[in-house]
């Protein structure tokens, strides 16, 4: 039931701290090491892993592409992502050494558990990332990591989202350590930073909400968005799209922000409102200074500036009309809590047009046809 709070949808972003921190429940041991046994994969078939391909539609596929990034750079090893129906109508390179992981909050996505039958087909190992325990994908899968959301009711995926990022780095990091692509302490580290996260969503959530009220207020007559992220705030500009899309009917582009220059600023005129994700670790990080460059572009044709941003960001205090403040936190854990004021300003926006966000036109909650 929806409790107190006004829709599904409202209640589901509230357990986005939640929904991270069961994800992580119970799967670290004593020693802070990860425990994953309950994947039954053994460790020599992790081992020999040397390519990975996720699989997944819509939202979960924006999870995935979060994860590439993180699992590229701690395990060495290739990431492809591919939206499921995509990936079941050709032909893809796959060996037993590939692990293929199908991401999915409801588990009986048709598009994704045909492409997963395509890959186990050619004798690859599937891993499923999934919501919703004993559902067809998990049970069709070779192993499953569950994320432990707890069950998603609103059309529009919120809190899943989180949750499969949290699995999937989950995922990356014990491949890293089977591997021993990363010491010890390294894995230690970053773990350290994904226990940190549910706080810093909830810090989000209680300092920000009344910010991203009054922006949606002053945009709701807006008829298109521009949503723009380098790194792994391009999936989070593709997420934040798709949010406001599919419960406010408003017609959102989202594209990697290095792309501005190449086409889509071209879309950019007087009042046009652009919402960039703008990387944390200012200083240390060089597409922090990009993502600024490409806001200054776009202020300098008269853009309306949404700025996802590091709290007390210089530049960011410097162009942005509106910004959505978030907490320090380390570049690969920044989409945790950057897609939390995408998913609230979607919502506040659907709200204002008085739209049903729990039932979006259109949309089902699992596609279970092709
Ligand atoms: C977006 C949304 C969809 C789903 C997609 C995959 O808010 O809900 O894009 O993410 O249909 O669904 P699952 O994860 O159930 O396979």
């Amino acid at each position: 039931e929806k409790g107190g709070w006004d829709s599904f949808m409202d209640k589901e972003i509230h357990e986005d701290p939640a929904a991270v921190q069961r994800t992580l429940l119970g799967r670290l041991n004593k020693d802070g090491d990860l425990n994953l046994d309950e994947v039954h994969i053994d460790e020599h078939d992790f081992k020999a892993v040397d390519k990975i391909i996720v699989i997944a539609c819509g939202t979960a596929s924006y999870a995935g592409m979060v994860a590439k990034y993180a699992i590229e750079h701690w395990v060495r090893i290739p990431v492809e992502v591919e939206l499921a129906h995509e990936f079941r109508y050709r032909d893809p390179i796959l060996t037993p050494r590939t692990l293929v992981v199908a991401i999915s909050q409801s588990g009986e996505t048709m598009d994704t558990l045909m492409a997963l039958r395509h890959a186990r087909e050619q004798g690859s190992k599937v891993l499923a990332i999934c919501n919703t325990q004993g559902a067809s994908i998990p049970r069709e899968s070779d192993a499953v990591l569950y994320t432990h959301a707890g069950p998603e009711v609103a059309v529009a995926s919120t809190k899943a989202f989180v949750a499969q990022i949290t699995a999937a780095y989950l995922l990356g990091l014990y491949l890293a350590q089977v591997k021993g692509a990363m010491f010890r302490d390294e894995i230690h580290q970053v773990l350290d930073s994904l226990k940190q996260m549910p706080a810093k969503i909830q810090w989000v959530i209680d300092t920000q909400t009344a910010t991203i009220a009054e922006a949606a207020k002053r945009m709701v007559d807006a008829k298109s968005f521009l949503f723009l992220g380098r790194h792994v705030g391009y999936p989070v500009a593709l997420e934040g799209a798709l949010k406001l899309k599919e419960i406010a009917y408003t017609f959102t582009e989202g594209f990697a922000a290095g792309e501005l220059k190449h086409g889509p600023i071209a879309l950019v005129d007087e009042g046009e409102p652009v919402v960039f994700i703008v990387p944390p670790e200012r200083g240390r990080n060089v597409l922090h200074a990009k993502v600024i460059s490409g806001i200054e572009e776009v202020k300098a044709r008269g853009a309306f500036i949404i700025a996802v941003a590091e709290e007390g960001d210089p530049d960011v205090e410097r162009y942005a009309d509106v910004v959505f403040w978030r907490p320090k936190a380390p570049t690969l854990m920044s989409p945790l809590v950057d897609v939390v004021p995408l998913q609230l300003f979607a919502m506040d926006m659907a709200n204002l047009k008085g739209y049903d966000v729990d039932k979006p036109r259109n949309l089902a909650k699992s596609v279970t046809v092709e």
